[in-house]
């Protein structure tokens, strides 16, 4: 490929593979997106049970012996990604670390797993053999890495080019860091450090040292030669003590080498005009399909049958970030003025019991499915009026984003890149064409509330709301263009 960079990509999970949300999404659009651009992209993944499965025409590139003794196979083979596209991998086929089913992350109880330092430096590790060129045919120019998991990648580089205190370009890959999640860390104690095999100068303040933790995240944030988030406005909130988690002085102090890209959306993957796990797809011109598509998910989760009932949808990760206790709160509201909610998510145990038990006494009016069931995302996606989103915080967020797609309009609090994606129906808004969804700035649940009563009556006067439907669903969310974002800071971070 004469001229095509030569990129890493490197990540704990991605789609359709491995997911346990949006990060697979996005590991698994983005370098498609590269490639179709005409970069020479591969990506590293763990060997967890879900990835060797998957991997075809696998061969043996070289042994890994990570600094605290552990060996590794290092594989390269293809994966094929959304749309069947086959893309080069390197797979760690390493049965200790890796060979658990499941959650990557978390045992069945799903506490996180006590070796994680050392199942994720070794992916780290793995990244760094691969710029310094185990595999003789390819060398990547630039090693991409994504969130915590992948932290270590930028220290193990940047120390390996020679330097003492990790700073400063030299021979190797150049190195960009995303963070998809600022929350979660990577923190582990002190004592982890040395297993790691990195200077004992990484352990400082100025390096992986976070309050007397070793922390993966701040590696990648320190270390690397460029950063990225995942939209424009949470790459501002992250340099805030608000939404820094203790880390936004480091980030300000970066501030010149941080660029927010927004997400995009796998048309491969999320588009209602051709998307086979709906009972009928439909489009902008020819949106009646969804109607049917309403009725028959009414149907499968035994909510009354009524049209003119809006449907809200939540697909979501039952945690803190996503803010869904203030949607507790609202359900009576919700449900005596005559709406419908169809619930799909998972974890925390105190919120899963709190949507069943409240459906439990609503059974027609609210569903709650527990568990992850992607085919039952992209029905509900489908079926509904709105998609609720009212997050505390929320680095970019996708399903907003395929929402507006699928004309399910989304519901969001003013944070993160659900800022950057959705807008109010303010008269203002409707008035120019621009309008998207219902957006609410405190968190707290009248404003929750109130940007509901909003979504209500929109949806009395359904001409006003075909055609904020319609704006919409022609939202543009092109993987195109963030990728050629992306080119740019790779372009930036060469030497
Ligand atoms: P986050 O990554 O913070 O969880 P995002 O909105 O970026 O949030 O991405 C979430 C992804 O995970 C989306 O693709 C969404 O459809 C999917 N998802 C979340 N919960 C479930 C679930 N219970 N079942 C199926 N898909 C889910
Ligand atoms: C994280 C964030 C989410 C983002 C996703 C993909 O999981 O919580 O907001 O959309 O990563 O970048």
């Amino acid at each position: 490929m004469p001229g095509a960079m030569r990129i890493l990509q490197v990540s704990a999970e991605i789609f359709p593979l491995l997911k346990t949300g949006g990060l697979a999404d996005v590991a698994g659009a983005l370098p498609m997106a590269l490639a179709a651009e005409g970069q020479d992209v591969r990506v590293l993944l763990p060997g967890f049970p879900a990835i060797l499965e998957k991997l075809s025409d696998a061969r043996p590139i070289g042994g890994i012996v990570a600094p605290w003794g552990a060996r590794a196979e290092l594989k390269l083979g293809r994966v094929a990604l959304a749309d069947g596209v086959a893309m080069p991998a390197y797979v760690i086929d390493a049965p200790d670390y890796y060979g658990r089913p499941g959650n990557p992350y978390e045992n069945p109880q799903r506490e996180p797993y006590g070796d994680n330092h050392l199942r994720f430096a070794l992916l780290s590790f793995a990244a760094a053999r691969v710029a310094q060129g185990i595999d003789a045919d390819w060398q990547p120019q630039v090693v991409h890495a994504h969130d915590w998991h992948a932290g270590l990648v930028p220290a193990y580089i940047a120390f390996e080019r020679g330097s003492s205190n990790g700073a400063g370009a030299g021979a190797g890959a150049a190195t960009v860091f995303t963070v998809h999640n600022l929350a979660y860390q990577g923190l582990f104690p002190r004592t982890h450090f040395d297993a790691l095999g990195l200077p004992p100068s990484a352990f400082d303040v100025n390096g992986l040292e976070f309050y007397g933790q070793l922390s993966f995240m701040k590696a990648g944030l320190y270390y690397a030669d460029r950063l990225t988030t995942v939209s424009p406005t949470y790459a501002r909130e992250i340099q805030t003590p608000e939404q820094g988690f203790g880390l936004d002085g480091l980030l300000k102090s970066r501030s010149s080498q941080l660029t927010g890209i927004l997400n995009a959306v796998d048309d491969g993957v999320w588009n209602p005009a051709v998307d086979t796990l709906l009972p009928q797809a439909f489009d902008v011109r020819k949106p009646a399909g969804k109607a049917r598509c309403k009725a028959l998910l009414q149907e499968e989760l035994g909510l009354a049958l009524r049209d003119d009932a809006p449907l809200f949808v939540v697909v979501s990760r039952l945690t803190e970030q996503k803010g869904l206790h203030l949607v507790l709160d609202a359900l009576d509201a919700l449900v005596t003025a005559g709406g419908q909610l169809a619930l799909l998510g998972s974890g925390d145990g105190w919120l899963e019991q709190a949507f069943v038990e409240r459906a439990a006494r609503s059974p027609r009016a609210i569903s709650v499915t527990i568990g992850y069931n992607e085919p039952l995302a992209h029905r509900l996606f489908g079926a509904g009026d709105v998609t609720i989103v009212p997050s505390l915080f929320e680095p970019c967020g996708l399903t907003q984003m395929y929402g507006l797609k699928y004309g399910s309009l989304p519901l969001v609090r003013r944070v993160g890149g659900l800022a950057d994606t959705v807008t109010d129906c303010s008269l203002e808004n409707m008035a120019d064409g621009t309008a998207t969804g219902f957006v609410f700035d405190e968190f707290r649940s009248e404003e929750f509330t109130r940007a509901l009563r909003r979504a209500f009556a929109l949806h009395a006067r359904p001409a006003d709301w075909r055609r904020v439907r319609a704006a919409a669903m022609r939202r543009p969310a092109d993987w195109r263009h963030a990728a050629a974002h992306y080119l740019n800071v790779y372009k930036e971070a060469l030497p």
